[in-house]
């Protein structure tokens, strides 16, 4: 083989961004089991911990930080029903924000979607997701991995298809994205309507500009500006907005907003 050939051979197998391998867990992924052994400010998560992963005791594992974040199985299987009825056009679902894997195993149990790209930046909160997905026994072949940041992977998506690996190659028109961002900033706790342009680390801005040209879900607090939201909607189209309650409580506002498409 010539040097030429063999340069062209790299080019095609190296990729910006590539699917994650199986990742070890870690120190940091933890799977608590008495209350002692639980950080003070995790707690009240543990003691819910039941609600929020049903098969906890089967051995699901979680980071500490991943307590705050994780969508409760019952919401994220509200969800993921709801999802089974967008249009049959879409067949990809991208979480570009896995976390510990809260929504992406109900999505892949609901066996809507033919392919599930689950982001996460963190590689122990990652472990912790992919150890999660297959204690729930979701299908393997459905789900690609990518440790990553997210933003960085629409930016490609959309401008250099060609850096990514053709697994992470989706076609944006067939594609939904959900995004479940973390929660944060002054007044998310204490404001009767939060202000999502004071949302960290992202705001609803920066979430929006990303997503924009495709279909959307954003799981949002549940006290949320609905007004921000509504501005959202491109053109004619209308957007959706739910709230997910446990035991008479709201747990987040859920806005499905449709995409603007390629014009
Ligand atoms: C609220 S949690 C998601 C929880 C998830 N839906 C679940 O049910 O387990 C947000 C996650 O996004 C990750 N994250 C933050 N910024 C990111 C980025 N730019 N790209 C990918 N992941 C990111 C964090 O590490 C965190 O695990």
């Amino acid at each position: 083989m010539g040097v030429n050939d063999q340069s062209k051979r790299q080019e095609k197998t190296s990729y910006t961004l590539e699917p994650a391998e199986r990742f070890p867990l870690t120190d940091e992924c933890k799977h608590y089991i008495g209350k002692k052994q639980v950080p003070w400010d995790i707690q009240k998560y543990f003691s819910q911990r039941y609600s929020i992963f049903s098969w906890y005791d089967e051995g699901v594992y979680m980071t500490d930080d991943a307590w705050f974040g994780v969508t409760p199985e019952p919401v994220a299987n509200q969800i993921a029903g709801e999802m089974c009825s967008v249009d049959a056009s879409k067949d990809t679902l991208v979480d570009v924000f896995a976390g510990a894997g809260g929504n992406t195993i109900a999505f892949a149990l609901s066996q809507r979607w033919k392919h599930i790209i689950a982001i996460e930046r963190d590689a122990s909160t990652l472990a912790c997701a992919q150890h999660n997905a297959e204690l729930y026994e979701c299908d393997p072949e459905t789900i690609t991995w990518l440790h990553a940041d997210s933003f960085e992977y629409l930016a490609l998506l959309h401008n250099q298809p060609d850096q990514l690996h053709p697994q992470l190659r989706i076609d944006m028109d067939k594609t939904v994205l959900f995004a479940s961002p973390p929660w944060g900033g002054p007044g998310y706790r204490t404001d009767a309507v939060f202000n999502l342009s004071d949302m960290q680390p992202y705001n609803l801005d920066k979430l929006h500009t990303a997503y924009a040209r495709m279909d959307h879900v954003l799981y949002l607090p549940r006290t949320s500006d609905i007004r921000q939201i509504a501005k959202l909607a491109p053109g004619e189209a209308k957007v959706d907005v739910v709230q997910y309650c446990m035991e008479g409580a709201s747990k987040a506002m859920v806005a499905y907003i449709p995409g603007r498409g390629s014009t």
